[in-house]
């Protein structure tokens, strides 16, 4: 059933018309003084705790206990156990759909079968002489006999953001690991700078692809093959087996069943392991599923990615937001909504249900942000003053990795999360600005110009989560949190998460126009639009 048609989706949004104007969230912390208790969540861990704070968001029990009641309408528990028993549920695209629920089941032992597979030497110690390890050791060489100092990740989308993501957060784990490279885009500049910085020699290239038909991956992996080939003058010296001495090229497939932007727990994370080392990565693996196993077995109301999940349903379907902040305060996750971008909006980017009807509700929201403080002084503004409500989540650890001046830097960081979220909630009435305007001196007509500048109304709605310490278990149970919570969206709206038709029709379109690129001869047969961009690319070309 679409969601419109829930009657426990009309309850809801009949309540809203009738009490959202009651729901002031100043307010509610002044009534109940356990309001922090009754709407947050630690899970403990032993790699440390994860708090999720949800009580800065404008509901009450009433609200909560309707969106749970709606999650169970909407099949959020039968959904949940029919994907852990592995049923195919990406129905249309032929590929069974497992890859982000089972990292220590499916995924997890295709990797680790994929990383033995890949041993040279003795299988004795399997984890310490896994393919990462061995290059991380330098037992691997490059073609002239020299130790692998740099890895190349050729890929994209989900071939490259998740790794990306990843490497870039779990950088302090790396510890003497090869330096770890991203090309991604087909413009030039992004291959043509990366190879400028390395050496042939001492380079790994991956070709991260799960199709191996993705224009820009094969253009990207043809160019590093032609540059390679250009300083080693052997084609020997490139090999795609896994088993000779000097390798420089490597294939890993991919089973079809995992989703790309899910992928980063299969072969695709080979650039991970090798960054960080298998052990770290065997961590974010373990972390990722701790939250399977929380998602799979917490009753709904104390159930993380549900939570997040049924938030984000209250705001896009009874509120109308738009869009949807991830604002990590670690520079290290500053990648992190950007692989949100990908796997959110390529999930729950759809306008058909299931059945194959156009929805009259809306779906995915637009996921941005960046990293905190940067964001402040950036698009906070809007947040704060805009006249678009804009829920945001705000992730910090406890303890930094680089404890500046004995802590000052993260002490001013973790004010600095903390005001912004208190300052959304609780903004600045008219009463407070003018008091303060009058205490810098300000009075009459000049204080009654800049007042209604001053005020913030508040009330915008933020999740605050935290955790003891970013590490790699730590980042796997987040990362998973955010795929559950893409799940039940999804759930809730009755549309197929798995696929990415929308993606398909623009590369279509762009193997059309690739030819007619060739010759300097007008072009007449597109619309007028495209037809005048490109002979105005055909004319100004060098
Ligand atoms: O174009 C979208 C997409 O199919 C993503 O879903 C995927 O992550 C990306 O392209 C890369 O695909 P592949 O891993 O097959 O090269």
């Amino acid at each position: 059933m679409a969601l419109s048609g829930d009657p426990h989706f009309k309850k809801l949004v009949e309540w809203h018309k009738a009490n959202s104007s009651k729901l002031v969230l100043r307010q509610l912390f002044e009534a109940d003084k356990d309001r922090f208790q009754k709407f947050s969540l630690t899970v403990n861990t032993d790699h440390g705790d994860i708090l999720l704070d949800y009580s800065k968001n404008l509901v009450t029990e009433e609200v909560m206990k309707m969106l749970m009641e709606l999650a169970k309408s909407r099949g959020v528990e039968s959904a949940r156990e029919r994907m852990f028993s592995g049923e195919k549920i990406n129905f249309t695209e032929v590929r069974l759909f497992l890859s982000m629920f089972f990292p220590l089941s499916c995924a997890y032992i295709f990797i680790l079968w994929m990383f033995m597979h890949l041993c040279k030497r003795s299988l004795e110690k399997p984890y310490s002489n896994c393919y990462s390890e061995i290059v991380r050791s330098g037992e691997w060489k490059g073609y002239t006999g020299k130790a692998i100092t740099d890895v190349v990740n050729i890929g994209i989308g989900g071939s490259d953001l998740g790794p990306l993501m990843v490497t870039e957060a779990l950088k302090p784990y790396s510890k003497g690991g090869p330096r770890v490279w991203f090309v991604s885009n087909i413009d030039g500049t992004h291959i043509a700078k990366t190879l400028a910085e390395l050496k042939p020699d001492t380079t790994l290239f991956i070709i991260a692809s799960k199709t191996f038909t993705t224009q820009e991956t094969i253009t990207n992996a043809e160019t590093a093959k032609e540059w390679f080939l250009h300083a080693a003058n052997d084609v020997s010296a490139i090999c795609l087996s896994y088993v000779t001495e000097s390798n420089s090229f490597l294939l890993f497939s991919c089973f079809q069943w995992v989703g790309g932007r899910y992928s980063l727990w299969s072969a695709i994370g080979l650039s991970i392991a090798l960054h960080i080392g298998f052990d770290n990565f065997e961590s974010l693996l373990a972390g990722a599923h701790w939250m399977d196993n929380h998602f799979h077995t917490a009753p709904l109301e104390k159930n993380m990615p549900v939570l997040l999940a049924m938030l984000g349903i209250w705001y896009i379907n009874c509120y109308g937001c738009e869009t949807h902040a991830l604002l990590p305060y670690d520079q290290y996750m500053h990648r992190f909504a950007a692989y949100f971008q990908q796997g959110d909006m390529e999930s729950n980017g759809k306008y058909i249900t299931k059945k194959g009807a156009r929805v009259d509700y809306s779906t995915g929201p637009i996921v941005w942000g960046e990293p905190g403080t940067n964001g402040q002084h950036a698009f906070y503004q809007l947040i704060h003053q805009g006249t678009r409500m804009i829920p945001c989540d705000f992730l910090i650890p406890v303890q930094t990795q680089h404890p500046v001046r004995n802590g000052l830097h993260h002490k001013i960081l973790l004010a600095n999360f903390l005001a912004q979220t208190e300052a959304l909630m609780k903004g600045k009435t008219a009463e407070e600005a003018r008091k303060e305007l009058q205490a810098a001196g300000l009075s009459g007509d000049a204080l009654e110009k800049l007042l209604p500048h001053k005020v913030f109304e508040g009330n915008r709605p933020t999740n605050s989560i935290m955790f003891t310490k970013l590490n790699p278990f730590t980042l796997g149970a987040i990362i998973a949190m955010y795929e559950h919570k893409i799940f039940v969206q999804g759930i809730v709206w009755d549309i197929n998460s798995y696929d990415q038709w929308g993606v398909e029709l623009g590369k279509q379109l762009a193997k059309k126009i690739e030819p007619e690129l060739e010759s300097d001869a007008p072009v007449t047969s597109h619309d007028s639009s495209t037809n005048g961009l490109i002979n105005f690319i055909k004319k100004h070309r060098a």
